[in-house]
């Protein structure tokens, strides 16, 4: 109960930050790609990139995207490795496979939900997203209330709350319904996002000079930027060696195809043992394969949200291809096959090797 109380305490002040923000986001937004025509389907895509990616590396992806998959029907039809190759690079690629059951259903339907509970139901749409289409698409008063926004509103109302809960979301999106401005809906949940992400900024750096909401912010009235929003700290992330491998025969690599299920699914990655290994092991377990030469390659390091992945890396040419992979040329491996970005050290690779046939 007390969280709902000490947002509420100065919720008042929400309804004076609407005009000033909305005035402030028409003259400084960015000309972002899914501004323009915002239609249900550019929105909803944007979103899904949108959620765990900034927007920068986004926009070229979001334009090939829709170059290739223009609508719902082109996208609930297309083939899943035409729509991996898509997302190749973005992460979190469970996004894309949503997108496209999402997508059979909405085709199905015959047409896209029309309000917030609608979007809900569909696979890959959490409160934060269906709020953010049903704003900006459909002009609903929905808030979308992400770490920008909490961040924003936190500060602004000086809330000690901890913005990784889930109740005080819950709070700030119901404060925030409230005092929604009709036909505005789509400019101020971008508004708040905008400021989020270019004036409020995290780690006690925020553009206080450019705010158009600075009277009103508490937070920065009681100089207390830097220690506003109170973000429970994380659990540490689990830490995994890996061996990885560029296996070669000829002009061919090996690829192996992760499992259905789990961390990455179904894509493509680079052989790969669960532990580091010396160049010594390394002949050893390939000795049936006749390993020929062998090139040690630089370490890398993949963060996912959960994992952290310390790799190792060999080059290794064999004498007999090892039956358990997928034989393919390196032009393949590199047009044709979804290989996450986890491995873009080893794909780097992989490109000066093709460079280097040419
Ligand atoms: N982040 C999430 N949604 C966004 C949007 N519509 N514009 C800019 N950044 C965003």
């Amino acid at each position: 109960m007390k969280k709902d109380v000490e947002i509420i305490k100065n919720e008042s002040l929400l309804k004076e930050i609407v005009a000033p923000l909305l005035s402030w986001y028409d003259l400084n937004k960015r000309d972002l790609p899914w501004r323009h025509n915002s239609t249900p389907y550019r929105v909803w895509i944007s979103e899904i990139m949108l959620q765990q990616t900034r927007v920068d590396p986004v926009i070229p992806y979001y334009q090939r995207f829709m170059e290739t998959f223009p609508d719902v029907q082109t996208l609930a039809t297309a083939s899943e490795d035409l729509l991996m190759k898509h997302w190749e690079g973005l992460g979190y690629y469970s996004r894309a496979r949503n997108l496209q059951k999402a997508a059979r259903q909405i085709v199905e339907m015959g047409d896209f939900p029309t309000d917030y509970d609608g979007w809900l139901k569909l696979p890959g749409i959490g409160n934060y997203t269906a709020g953010a289409i049903c704003s900006i698409a459909l002009g609903l008063p929905t808030p979308a209330v992400d770490g920008n926004v909490l961040r924003v509103l936190s500060r602004i109302l000086c809330s000690e709350m901890d913005i990784a809960s889930a109740e005080v979301k819950t709070a700030f999106t119901k404060a925030l319904s409230k005092v929604y401005p009709s036909g505005k809906t789509s400019e101020f949940t971008q508004s708040l996002m905008e400021l989020g992400a270019t004036v409020c900024l995290p780690n006690g750096e925020p553009l206080c000079d450019q705010c158009p909401v600075r009277d009103f912010c508490i937070a920065r009235r009681e100089e207390r930027t830097d220690e506003i929003p109170v973000k429970a700290p994380k659990k540490q992330r689990k830490i995994e060696k890996k061996t990885v491998f560029i296996l070669r025969y000829g002009n061919e690599v090996a690829l192996h195809q992760r499992p259905d299920k789990g961390l990455l699914a179904k894509l493509w990655e680079f052989p790969n043992v669960g532990s580091a290994l010396t160049p010594n092991e390394v002949m050893t377990l390939l000795k049936d394969w006749n390993p020929l030469e062998i090139k040690r390659l630089s370490d890398s390091t993949h963060i996912f949200s959960h994992i952290e992945w310390h790799m190792r890396g060999y080059e290794v040419s064999l004498g007999v291809k090892n039956a358990d992979y997928e034989w393919v040329t390196i032009h393949k491996a590199l047009e044709e096959k979804a290989i996450p970005s986890a491995f873009r050290c080893y794909l780097n690779h992989l490109k000066d090797l093709r460079y280097e046939e040419i």
